[in-house]
């Protein structure tokens, strides 16, 4: 039977260890995306020429989404008796989307962004197995957002391809 501990899931006072290691890896999912939200607002603005427009209008549409991600991260590490971080303690890390030397070069931001959604496919992959078992909420959220960013890289290789096949990447 039950205990009124185990009962309580991972709000339990027991489990009080692996809550706190989940407030961990969403502490670092949640920084993902709003790293994701800066380079992808530099990104949507700083390239030029007529090929850019598609990349810019589908950069411009993740915002909202990553920005969607990182509010739900912080919602969940909240609900886990966690707290959101101040700015003060993030740490970038996507030198990969830096703005290119030249702002036509396309290609170089497509990669980008491929990287970046590689990243949190295999980071939101680890957390979703991290909670197998543990905290179902977690995993179920985790696991629609890794969705959208399955979704997210598909559709910026579609875009690879096509100047693949024209030889420029
Ligand atoms: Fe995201
Ligand atoms: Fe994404």
């Amino acid at each position: 039977m039950a205990t009124t501990q185990t009962s309580q899931g991972i709000l339990a006072d027991s489990q009080s260890d692996t809550r706190e290691h989940i407030i961990e890896l969403l502490t670092k999912a949640y920084w993902m995306e709003v790293e994701t939200v800066m380079s992808y607002i530099a990104n949507s603005i700083n390239p030029d020429g007529v090929r850019a427009q598609e990349i810019i209008e589908s950069l411009e549409t993740d915002i909202q989404e990553e920005l969607g991600h990182a509010r739900q991260y912080g919602e969940r590490i909240k609900e886990l008796y966690g707290v959101v971080p101040g700015s003060l303690d993030f740490q970038a890390e996507q030198s990969y989307l830096q703005p290119p030397d030249d702002q036509v070069d396309i290609v170089h931001v497509i990669k980008g962004v491929i990287e970046a959604e590689t990243g949190a496919i295999d980071y939101y992959n680890q957390i979703i197995e991290f909670c197998e078992g543990k905290d179902p909420v977690t995993q179920d959220m985790v696991t629609a957002i890794l969705h959208d960013e399955e979704g997210h890289r598909r559709l910026f290789e579609g875009f690879l391809r096509e100047y693949q096949s024209e030889g420029l990447a």
